[in-house]
């Protein structure tokens, strides 16, 4: 009786061990069923085209490892107009009448008072009349656009709505307030 216990427990420690050893070779399960060409669980076998695509560096497989060269790499920079730099956009900043650049009437009570709607807003989308949101203030950026160092096209990507996430996802370290800060129409209400 007890030698056929300690047998019995032996055989479970055997079975145990094994069945260790087996799962150890067997890759990490997934929780997947395997394939339905493998009937018996392995994995199916795969041809010399496959293993060839499998083993050869490609850099369509592996572009993490495929360094850009420096061409490549060279942002496309756009040419803004002669007198349009940044500078020129201080200049101008220091040298208009500020109601000027705001685009209205100089008896418009100060941005703080004016309230702006989408609806209002929408009404301003185009080269020569041009308003965008910025982080819930209204700002006229007709007299800006062509001094956009990200180019025309890109700035009016926001005209007439919410510009906002546009306007961080490419340079959420620029300071709007500062570079519109005579450009200001008023307070986005929605
Ligand atoms: C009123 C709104 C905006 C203002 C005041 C503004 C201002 C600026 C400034 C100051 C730069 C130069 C940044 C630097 O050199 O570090 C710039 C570059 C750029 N902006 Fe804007 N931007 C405005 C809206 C937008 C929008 C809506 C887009 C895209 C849809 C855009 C796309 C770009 C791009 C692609 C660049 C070039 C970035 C680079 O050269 O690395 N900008 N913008």
């Amino acid at each position: 009786m007890v030698s056929s216990l300690e047998d019995l427990s032996r055989k479970v420690r055997d079975n145990n061990q094994g069945l260790a050893a087996r799962n150890s070779l067997r890759p990490p399960s997934s929780g997947l069923r395997p394939p339905p060409s493998s009937s018996n669980g392995t994995f199916p076998a795969i041809n010399s085209a496959q293993r060839a695509a499998a083993t050869t560096p490609s850099s369509s497989l592996s572009p993490s490892l495929t360094v850009p060269s420096p061409q490549a790499r060279a942002r496309q920079k756009v040419v803004l107009q002669p007198g349009h730099s940044p500078l020129d956009w201080a200049h101008l900043n220091r040298t208009q009448p500020k109601h000027k650049l705001r685009g209205v009437d100089p008896s418009t009570p100060p941005p703080q008072y004016v309230k702006v709607n989408k609806e209002e807003l929408k009404k301003h989308k185009s080269r020569s009349d041009c308003w965008t949101c910025i982080n819930g203030k209204v700002f006229n950026i007709t007299p800006y656009v062509n001094f956009h160092p990200g180019g025309v096209d890109e700035i009016m990507k926001c005209a007439g709505k919410d510009g906002t996430s546009l306007f961080n996802k490419y340079h959420s370290w620029v300071n709007a307030d500062r570079m519109l800060e005579n450009c200001i129409i008023g307070v986005y209400v929605n």
